[in-house]
């Protein structure tokens, strides 16, 4: 069966890990979620794209004048909304929108977030006021690349550019001033198969997604078994089922 990419989040309306048993290592300083501590102060307006049920925004952003989370599924926004009334914490909104339809106001935010998600940075310098950040984590083209060569496909796997550059071009086209585009190196451990085997059932790593396709209805291949055990088989030690991460940080200024 085919889906786009719009389904396949509405499907899952929420972003969260909590059931996965994995560790990760760091073996770069530039904390996504510090960076935002670091730039947000008591009167920051903050604009959260691509938030999903809000996992992030409501345990991690700091306290600050106004919050709003968008995404462009429904089912994220109101699952949300839901988690909001739960947690009870103040100033904070979410709402659906496209991230490269965007219609908050001109010069409104101090600072725009977006993690892994699509980004279009001239909409988002236009929401930002002067003097405001960029702050953006993304899954860039080499992630689980040893896991993806074994199955021969994957999320950016046939891409020409690695995603990291295109974001930090367009960034840098946008008119943003400082820009800096930063690798960030993380190898996880998966406690068990199944921890592992969850997390390519629900982040479409394994999937060839492009981000220049976003739109485009594509089909989801079942997890090859025979691949699957020959990867654990050869990336498994006494922390667990390695796979090796490659995100990367950017931050801007208007
Ligand atoms: C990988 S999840 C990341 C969620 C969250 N930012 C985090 O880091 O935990 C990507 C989210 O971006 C949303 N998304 C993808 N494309 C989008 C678009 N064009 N406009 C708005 N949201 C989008 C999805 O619905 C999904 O909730």
């Amino acid at each position: 069966m085919k889906i786009n990419e719009h389904d396949y989040y509405s499907q899952l309306a929420n972003w969260s890990f909590d059931e996965i048993n994995y560790t990760s290592e760091n073996f770069t300083n530039w904390v996504y979620e510090d960076e935002i501590k670091k730039h947000a102060k008591k009167d920051s307006k903050i604009l959260d794209l691509g938030t999903a049920a809000g996992e992030k925004v409501l345990k991690q952003f700091p306290e600050c004048a106004e919050i709003l989370g968008t995404d462009f599924s429904e089912e994220m926004i109101k699952a949300a909304n839901k988690n909001l009334k739960e947690q009870g914490r103040k100033n904070i909104s979410f709402r659906v929108m496209n991230n490269l339809e965007m219609d908050t106001p001109d010069s409104y935010f101090d600072i725009v977030t977006a993690r892994h998600t699509v980004i279009d940075p001239k909409q988002i310098y236009k929401t930002l006021k002067s003097g405001g950040y960029l702050i953006i984590r993304g899954v860039d083209q080499l992630d689980c690349w040893s896991l993806k060569k074994m199955f021969n496909r994957g999320q950016a796997f046939y891409d020409k550019k690695p995603i990291s550059l295109l974001d930090y071009e367009a960034v840098l086209n946008a008119g943003f001033k400082d820009v800096e585009l930063i690798p960030l190196h993380v190898i996880e451990y998966y406690k068990t198969k199944d921890d592992l085997y969850a997390l390519l059932l629900k982040v479409p790593i394994l999937d060839n997604l492009s981000e220049l396709e976003q739109n485009e209805e594509y089909e989801r291949i079942p997890i090859e078994k025979d691949i699957f055990e020959q990867y654990v088989a050869e990336n498994t030690n006494e922390k667990g089922i390695k796979l090796i991460r490659r995100y990367y940080g950017i931050i801007a200024r208007k």
